[in-house]
């Protein structure tokens, strides 16, 4: 039987009581979930986060961290920090990071690397926007960033990494990539890591989809052969929209 991932992006929303209401909530309704879970709140409610989902089945996440271990970087997060307080995976490269903030591949690959090293596990997210899929670079453009952000990834360090697939006009606004589409890219994203790391690593990995997952899509897409699970934004913001996602099936 597939296992799936299911993620909880909760982006810049939240004070620290919202956040810790939000995951008592998640952790009494998820209780007998089987896939895996994460929820990766803002940064000022890790820690409380973190105390409420102890002995729970699901994982803490960040939704970025900084490139370096520590040192004069201000306003940045560092690696050790989020270790620190438990959290145990880190969303990398979202496309709001890419577009608003212009995190680059090479910097990306930077984080990836670091969480690895930490034993954090990255979710490396890539996706195009509609302009590039409409000039017809969607596999140059989704290749590259996987093969960029992947950079220096070996075989066994690869097996803590999942990928999201969001494709950026699907993000916040309602439009989700049909199943059929998602699982497409998905397929080329796994024959892009095939030819990076074999047959047998490709087919192993973890492929979300992200870009408006609902509860009322979330079945149908992860059950595309390619996709193992969804990357959700908006829905993750209350656990009614966001448990009957992890309870798709
Ligand atoms: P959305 O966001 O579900 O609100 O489209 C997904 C994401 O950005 O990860």
């Amino acid at each position: 039987m597939r296992s799936y991932y299911i993620a909880g992006n909760w982006k810049m929303h939240k004070t620290v009581s919202e956040s810790v209401a939000l995951a008592k909530e998640l952790k009494a309704q998820l209780a007998g979930c089987k896939e895996k879970l994460l929820v990766a709140p803002a940064f000022t409610s890790l820690a409380a986060v973190a105390e409420v989902l102890k002995g729970s089945n699901i994982v803490l996440g960040a939704q970025n961290m900084g490139p370096e271990e520590q040192g004069a970087h201000t306003g940045e997060v560092s690696v050790l920090m989020l270790k620190d307080i438990g959290v145990r995976a880190v969303i990398l490269g979202h496309s709001e990071r890419r577009h608003s903030y212009l995190e680059g591949d090479t910097l990306i690959n930077k984080k990836v690397l670091l969480a690895l090293k930490h034993g954090i596990e990255p979710i490396l997210c890539v996706g195009e926007t509609l302009e590039e899929r409409e000039a017809g670079k969607l596999e140059s453009v989704i290749g590259t960033q996987v093969k960029e952000g992947l950079k220096g990834v070996d075989a066994a360090a690869l097996k803590a990494v999942t990928i999201a697939y969001e494709p950026v006009w699907a993000i916040g606004t309602g439009k989700t990539a049909t199943p059929e589409d998602a699982d497409a890219v998905h397929a080329y994203i796994r024959k892009v890591l095939a030819g990076l790391y074999g047959e047998v690593a490709s087919k192993a990995m973890c492929i979300q989809y992200g870009g408006s997952v609902k509860p009322d899509n979330a079945a149908q897409l992860m059950a595309k052969p390619n996709i193992d699970g969804a990357l959700v934004g908006g829905a993750a913001l209350k656990a009614e929209s966001f448990a009957p996602i992890a309870l798709f099936r």
